[in-house]
């Protein structure tokens, strides 16, 4: 099953940015957003990473020209029917996923294989909505998509295990190193990660250390390249939260997802991080300020 053509639904901050390395590595994209304006914001994002790309000599300009070349938009899903794997990179709102699958099981050619960027949902609820469990994985990318070498390759209870090697390979084709995980809260990485972000945000909660030096006792003290509150404003507050709000609906008992009041006020008060401009540092662009 070589994957040549691929489907991205949604061209938010990650999608585009997966859009980008399929196209890269040579596939043809079809990326999908609800309107015109969303996709050439989307387009946008990607033509500045690969003009940054070629200025520092990572592609040639002809590869930068092949790559913006083999991105098509649409606003129609039906042009995401030929497809051979389609990745969702929508909303983290299970509803509006399992909606999404349920349409483009019945757009799509049989083989086409289904993969979800969710962060934190369960594969299998949205692998039925599609009608085709056994064609469905998780494939899940690292922020920003550009940079980072890793993908997870969630096996869900009923992915053929074709499918999940088609899949792996694409990860490799891609450029990323795949690593396999059962379909549990968080995979591997968020379910390390996302606690050890959270527990940054008490500890400043309770006034342990400033946020500051709790993100210093982590990049100098363990190698980390940003700190967990540095790193959480760039990942986005918002969607720390959702992650933790999922996994706290599924396990009220477990303290460690209780979200903290200080995380929920923030958000609530349109502190998101790096995307809004401020959350704990001010942002310019990919940058904190000063
Ligand atoms: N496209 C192209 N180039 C890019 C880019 C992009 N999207 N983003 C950054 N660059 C460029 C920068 O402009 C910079 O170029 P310059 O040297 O000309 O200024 C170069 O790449 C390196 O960037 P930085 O100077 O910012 O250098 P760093 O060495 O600090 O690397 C980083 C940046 C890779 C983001 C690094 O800080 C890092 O690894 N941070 C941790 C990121 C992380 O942990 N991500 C995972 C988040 S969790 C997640 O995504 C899961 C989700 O489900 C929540």
């Amino acid at each position: 099953m070589d994957i040549q053509k691929v489907g991205v639904v949604g061209c938010g901050l990650m999608g585009s940015g997966i859009a980008q390395v399929a196209a890269m590595a040579g596939c043809q994209v079809v990326v999908h957003e609800v309107n015109d304006a969303l996709l050439q914001k989307g387009f946008g994002r990607i033509h500045g990473s690969v003009a940054k790309l070629v200025e520092k000599a990572k592609l040639t300009s002809e590869q930068g020209e092949s790559t913006k070349a083999r991105l098509k938009g649409t606003t129609s899903l039906a042009d995401l029917a030929p497809c051979d794997l389609i990745i969702e990179v929508i909303v983290e709102n299970l509803d509006a996923k399992k909606k999404l699958f349920a349409e483009l099981g019945k757009l799509c050619k049989q083989e086409t294989i289904f993969a979800s960027n969710t962060s934190s949902f369960p594969i299998g609820e949205m692998a039925e909505a599609s009608g085709r469990p056994d064609r469905f994985v998780g494939l899940h990318f690292f922020n920003p998509v550009q940079l980072m070498k890793l993908v997870e390759v969630i096996q869900g209870a009923k992915s053929a295990p074709a499918v999940v090697e088609a899949a792996r390979a694409f990860g490799a084709k891609v450029g990323k190193t795949p690593i396999l995980a059962k379909d549990t809260p968080g995979f591997v990485v968020n379910r390390l990660l996302v606690p050890l972000l959270h527990e940054a945000v008490r500890m400043a909660e309770r006034g342990d250390a400033t946020f500051r030096d709790i993100d210093i006792g982590m990049e100098l003290g363990c190698g980390h390249p940003m700190g967990p509150i540095k790193l959480l404003d760039y990942v986005g507050l918002d969607t720390t939260l959702s992650i933790l709000d999922g996994w706290h609906q599924r396990y009220p008992k477990d303290p460690l997802f209780t979200p903290s009041e200080l995380l929920k006020r923030m958000v609530k008060e349109g502190k998101l991080g790096r995307k809004s401009g401020k959350g704990f540092y001010e942002w310019e662009g990919d940058k904190v300020k000063g």
